[in-house]
């Protein structure tokens, strides 16, 4: 296993490219097993989510690698069995459910197991299918689904998922009749979806809202399409260039999907400007701490949480965090705790006092956004911190310290 290990106190400066987004590539990829001819995909990071997404469209009968800096699917006869020691590698796994119940009539897909972040259950998707047809059993571990042609339904949702707004929006596209998706997810990756199956051929109205209208089509065709830039990876970027009180200017940055991330900054001092260079990030004065909730978008998004976290530790004054998507993101909160940061926990609320004064230690990855949230304290605290199993962190990030080092930081990836 590998570990980063980072000499902190040094202000950032200069130019990070922002990659493709990885929760957009990821449904966007499986959305192309659903096409009768080839799709040609741009902007897709290179991650290791990513090569397990191809590994999944190869075992279900597509072709499917990067070519150059694309990346190109061309869908075969396909099979319709997602393998458990695949799904429990990636738990995004489960959204080639619908494609394939649109596609086959049949599938069979590993349930996912909980994460480290909670028990994240797939009720909302196999309820909704349901209603548009779709059969279910579990047999050892697996979701066994089959249909005839799914046909559309008025879908409401029980609470907003991403997850299941993309099974949804994805099966309805080569069902019969309109499906109305209510309570949607909003988020700008479903946008994303949208988009690219819109230009295969289909007919979605009202992404981006919490109402979504599908009619659904007979056949979808391949297309060209790029994949939005990464939000959350731009987040985590700009949170770096105010905790090492540095400046960043983000190129290739995804528009208009971060307001309400930049308005916490703001809020604590942090300096935001677009120019023709790209999104300039500093902050001359000291930061001071907030209250963030972490809510379904256009909301504070959860995957921003342990990152703002960081740099409440530091800012003057308490901050205060409430975690409302998942039941178990706070891992990274005893870790920032040995590193010397002030934090309290109770049930869902996080209590930070800010002005620590960071030093560095060994500290241990939990999760994909917990393991940047450490990777952020320790570019700001004092001597050497080492990141351990960063697998979690290759999962959501292209070649992080590589982007890091290349603006000032003393990061290095080393064995463990
Ligand atoms: C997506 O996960 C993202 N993953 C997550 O990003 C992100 O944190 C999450 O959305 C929330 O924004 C991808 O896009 C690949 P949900 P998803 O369904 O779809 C509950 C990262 O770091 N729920 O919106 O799994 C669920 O337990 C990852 O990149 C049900 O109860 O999230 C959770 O508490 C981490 N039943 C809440 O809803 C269901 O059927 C939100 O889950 C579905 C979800």
């Amino acid at each position: 296993m590998e570990k980063l290990v980072i000499e902190g106190g040094k202000r950032l400066a200069g130019k990070i490219r922002i990659s493709g987004s990885k929760n957009a590539s990821l449904p966007v990829l499986i959305a192309s097993i659903m096409a009768d001819t080839d799709v040609v995909l741009e902007n897709v990071p290179r991650l290791k989510d990513i090569r397990t997404t191809l590994q999944l469209l190869t075992l279900l009968g597509c072709q499917a690698d990067f070519d150059k800096d694309n990346v190109v699917i061309s869908p075969g006869n396909l099979t319709p069995e997602a393998p458990y020691d695949l799904v429990r590698t990636m738990r995004a796994s489960v959204l080639c459910l619908g494609p394939l119940l649109a596609r086959l009539g049949k599938a069979k897909v590993a349930l996912p197991g909980g994460c480290a972040i909670g028990s994240r259950p797939v009720d909302q998707h196999l309820r909704a299918l349901e209603k548009m047809g779709a059969s279910f059993e579990l047999d050892s571990g697996y979701i066994v689904g089959w249909c005839n042609r799914l046909r559309g339904a008025h879908i409401n949702f029980d609470l907003t998922t991403v997850g299941g707004t993309e099974n949804l929006l994805m099966a309805a596209c080569l069902a019969q009749g309109e499906t109305i998706l209510e309570n949607a997810a909003r988020e700008p990756e479903i946008s994303d979806l949208a988009g690219f199956l819109n230009a295969c051929g289909a007919r979605i109205s009202g992404q981006g809202t919490s109402v979504i209208r599908i009619q659904g089509v007979e056949s979808l065709k391949g297309c060209r399409y790029r994949v939005m830039s990464d939000r959350i990876e731009a987040g985590t970027y700009m949170a770096a260039a105010a905790i090492t009180g540095g400046n960043l200017i983000l190129t290739n940055y995804p528009q208009d999907t971060l307001d309400s991330v930049i308005a916490k900054f703001l809020e604590m001092g942090v300096h935001i400007w677009e120019d023709a260079e790209g999104v300039n990030v500093e902050n001359g004065e000291p930061l001071r701490g907030v209250d963030v909730v972490t809510l379904p978008y256009p909301g504070f998004p959860t995957d921003m949480q342990a990152q703002i976290m960081a740099l409440m530790c530091i800012a003057e004054g308490t901050g205060t965090i409430r975690e409302t998507i998942f039941e178990n993101r706070f891992m990274h909160v005893l870790e920032l705790n040995r590193m010397g940061a002030r934090i309290r926990l109770s049930g869902q609320n996080a209590v930070i006092r800010g002005g620590a004064d960071l030093v560095g230690a060994p500290v241990m990855a939990s999760d994909l956004r917990a393991s940047a949230g450490l990777v952020l304290a320790g570019l700001k605290a004092r001597r050497r911190t080492e990141v351990l199993r960063i697998y979690h962190l290759d999962r959501g990030y292209e070649a992080m310290e590589k982007k890091l080092q290349a603006v000032g930081a003393r990061i290095s990836r080393e064995k463990e």
